[in-house]
């Protein structure tokens, strides 16, 4: 972490242990995936689907690395217990307001760790019958994956750790760090102070 990070998010920084993506290398990767985006949907009006709330902050500066018109929308998911990440169980709760059936969708995950959640997401998306449907994908832990889904845009390999930073939260904090980096154990263990 830089000094002027340390300093600006003084009471947040105390708690990440090491920043493994600085928030440079976010955005200039974030603009490439944005112009490969840009080259392969040329004409095709592309939907960018994603969950809520993690991907909003990759969604947005995503959206304007593309430069051809394009829309979002969003779904919301519940996995039914909030404290396993492994579990897979995810319930619907908020579903998209734009019908996708015939459009080319691309749909945008902040980080793919099992595929469990991508799994039964693209499941459900693939049968209201759009016209493609491929994955865009910030992070990825191919290493705990369980289920092997295809990536067609990928970002970063993350190793197998929690990260925190850029939307991604430990219980719904440090969603507006710049930057990706690991947690203190300390503050992964207690949750953070308010
Ligand atoms: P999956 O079903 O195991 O692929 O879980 C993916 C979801 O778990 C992501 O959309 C995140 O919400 C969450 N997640 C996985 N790894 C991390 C992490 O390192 N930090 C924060 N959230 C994570
Ligand atoms: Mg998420």
């Amino acid at each position: 972490m830089t000094e002027d990070d340390r300093n600006m998010y003084r009471t947040m920084a105390e708690d990440i242990r090491e920043v493994l993506f600085p928030a440079e290398m976010i955005q200039a990767r974030v603009e490439e995936l944005g112009s490969a985006i840009t080259q392969d949907y040329q004409g095709l009006n592309p939907l960018l689907v994603g969950v809520l709330k993690g991907v909003v902050f990759f969604m947005a500066d995503l959206l304007r690395a593309i430069r051809i018109q394009v829309e979002i929308d969003f779904i919301a998911v519940s996995n039914y217990s909030p404290e396993s990440r492994d579990q897979g169980v995810v319930r619907l709760i908020k579903d998209l307001e734009i019908p996708i059936g015939g459009r080319h969708v691309l749909f945008v995950e902040d980080v793919v760790d099992t595929g469990l959640t991508l799994n039964y997401i693209l499941g459900n998306l693939r049968a209201r019958q759009p016209a493609s449907l491929e994955v865009c994908a910030l992070f990825s832990k191919s290493e705990h994956r369980l289920i092997d889904l295809p990536i067609k845009y990928q970002g970063f390999e993350l190793p197998d750790r929690f990260v925190v930073g850029y939307g991604l939260d430990h219980r719904e904090k440090f969603r507006n760090l710049p930057f990706v980096g690991l947690l203190k154990p300390e503050a992964f263990q207690s949750g953070s102070k308010n």
